[in-house]
């Protein structure tokens, strides 16, 4: 049952207190990315700046088919980017429906610190990155091509479920998904100062419209950060992602006193109630860390991992689902 790369792994989620720094990642992809983060974090480094590094080990992967280089493409075999980034103060930059660039979160946290904007969207933001130093390069790998070609043969679409059958060994489901069609890095991180930061970045779901933009760019909905509370993220079909802005719901349940896996609980059981049909056709599943380093998951369906390493661990969990 545990894949090579599998530290540990815990029926529940982990609700505690842990030591700062913490970083936390969706996927069991993830402790890679974690390890990026933890060359800063580990060093008393901004929560900020481990975030970026962290996504963009994901992103520069080319076995990852879901974020960044190497992404699925849209149903036209153009492969397309979103990313967000926030940090302690509010401070945001978002880039969305992005076309050759290896790092859009990079040109993110540079719409943030350079603009007076949040959002950069397709075209505009391209020439903002090219503007700015990013170089431009044909995402779509033949790996990825090749599994796109070979779904044109039906073009048969529906969103995807999410689920880490390598990992979990849960499928002999009927439903849509392949092993290794998971999406989105979400990463949230409190530094040794004490201070909150997220970062989400994803090529989106597969064979989708092209134009299609999902929850991960979307502040609010894929990312939000509030230094005096939490930070939350997301990972899963965005559409039902935005429809609860889930990410700001779950810091905002966090303020009134629940824990980050009550929260991420609470958000995902609010997807089942508004669409209960469609709810069991997909996977979301959120990830949350409050200000006490104390952190915790949900999803919709058995399945979802995620990557925590502190000082002391380096484990990949799975969360709790509702099926
Ligand atoms: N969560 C990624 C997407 O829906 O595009």
């Amino acid at each position: 049952m545990a894949g090579k790369d599998l530290l540990a792994v815990s029926a529940n989620t982990k609700i505690g207190s842990v030591n700062k720094p913490v970083v936390l990642s969706t996927w069991s992809f993830g402790k890679e990315a974690n390890a990026g983060a933890w060359e800063t974090l580990g060093k008393g480094g901004r929560a900020l700046d481990a975030v970026e590094k962290g996504v963009m080990v994901a992103e520069a992967d080319p076995k990852n088919h879901s974020v960044g280089y190497s992404g699925l493409p849209d149903r036209d075999g153009r492969v397309t980017l979103d990313a967000c980034i926030m940090d302690e103060n509010f401070n945001c930059g978002s880039v969305m429906f992005l076309e050759h660039i290896v790092h859009p979160i990079s040109v993110a946290r540079m719409v943030m610190e350079k603009t007076p904007h949040i959002q950069m969207a397709g075209q505009g933001a391209l020439a903002f990155a090219l503007a700015n130093g990013f170089e431009k390069k044909n995402l779509l790998t033949p790996e990825a091509e090749k599994i796109w070609r070979d779904w044109l043969k039906t073009a048969d679409y529906a969103p995807q479920v999410n689920i880490e059958e390598k990992l979990f060994e849960i499928s002999k489901d009927p439903l849509p998904g392949g092993p290794d069609n998971h999406d989105t890095i979400g990463m949230i991180a409190l530094d040794a100062s004490g201070n909150l930061s997220g970062a989400c970045t994803t090529s989106g779901l597969a064979y989708k419209r092209h134009g299609r933009v999902g929850d991960s760019p979307i502040i609010g909905a894929g990312l939000y950060v509030d230094n005096e509370v939490g930070a939350a993220t997301a990972t899963g079909v965005g559409e039902e992602v935005i429809r609860i802005a889930g990410a700001h719901l779950i810091v905002e349940l966090m303020r009134q006193g629940a824990s980050p896996e009550a929260a991420c609980k609470q958000a995902i059981e609010r997807i089942v109630r508004i669409r209960p049909e469609k709810a069991k056709q997909i996977q979301v599943a959120f990830l949350a860390l409050n200000k006490k380093g104390e952190y915790g998951a949900y999803c919709l369906r058995q399945g979802f991992s995620y990557a925590v390493r502190t000082g002391s661990e380096e484990t990949i969990y799975k969360a709790k689902s509702v099926y």
